[in-house]
């Protein structure tokens, strides 16, 4: 079957420099893949290549088959991305949010859509009327991931989803993530948190100065992948090895 998402000897160069080297790697649908790296190993930027708003030097990035080069505008509309620092205005509510961003991406959501995916982020009921510059962190995080929900595309990308989260609502999003692939979505997400990618993902992908180091794919039959032979991976890398 044809990848959903899919790099392919891809290099990218940001002021001057060589961030991705030659990445490459495939996402089948109801995936969910993590690619994981410390801070500058060039996740984010890999996010934004497959938005097309970063070309490749060498090499390329295909969406559902297609090259993103030639057509990002098809590539964007069959992904929702949710960006590092998610940008919600603090003076509307979570409702507002959702309405208004959803309203731009040229969706119209009822009411019950909105509470459906509030209640699946878990974000509690009293909150979602007020404005958004009382929440905390963890509290506007929740509300971005539901709008990448509701966008209803058939892939996110997703930029340190868990961050700002609680442990519990860590293990929440999992699930929730899990649950989207199985019903047919395809999520590639980047992430620095060993613990959380082993937990959601069919795949890790560890990337250290650009370049892919490691691939870590969860065993037929178990929940997660090896929590501490990522970790030991992950460690060896940053200290500079092998
Ligand atoms: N806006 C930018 N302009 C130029 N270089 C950038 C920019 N953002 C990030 N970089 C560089 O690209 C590399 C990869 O960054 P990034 O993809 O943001 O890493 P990560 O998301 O893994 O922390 C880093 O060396 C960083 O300094
Ligand atoms: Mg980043």
């Amino acid at each position: 079957m044809m990848p959903v998402l899919s790099a392919q000897a891809l290099s990218v160069i940001r002021s001057g420099q060589e961030v991705l080297k030659d990445v490459s790697f495939s996402i089948a649908q109801g995936e969910v893949h993590a690619l994981l790296g410390g801070n500058g190993a060039g996740k984010s930027t890999t996010l934004l290549t497959f938005l097309g708003f970063l070309q490749p030097v060498s090499g390329s990035v295909h969406v559902q088959g297609r090259d993103v080069n030639e057509n990002p505008s098809a590539a964007r509309q069959a992904i929702a991305y949710l960006p590092e620092a998610a940008t919600l205005y603090g003076h509307l509510s979570a409702y507002e949010n959702l309405r208004y961003f959803l309203s731009l991406a040229g969706t119209d959501t009822g009411r019950d859509e909105l509470d459906a995916a509030l209640d699946r982020v878990a974000l509690q009921p009293e909150a979602r009327n007020i404005r958004m510059q009382t929440y905390s962190k963890g509290m506007r995080q929740k509300v971005a991931i539901a709008l990448a929900i509701l966008r209803d595309t058939p892939i996110l990308l997703l930029d340190e989803p868990t961050s700002g989260l609680d442990p519990v609502a860590i293990d929440e999003f999992n699930r929730l993530a899990r649950d989207l692939a199985e019903a047919g979505r395809t999520i590639l997400l980047v992430t620095h948190d060993v613990y959380g990618a082993c937990h959601v993902a069919d795949r890790i992908d560890l990337l250290q100065n650009g370049v892919l180091v490691g691939a870590f794919d969860r065993p037929p039959g178990m929940d997660r992948i090896d929590t501490e032979a990522v970790h030991a991976a992950f460690a060896q890398y940053a200290a500079g090895g092998p």
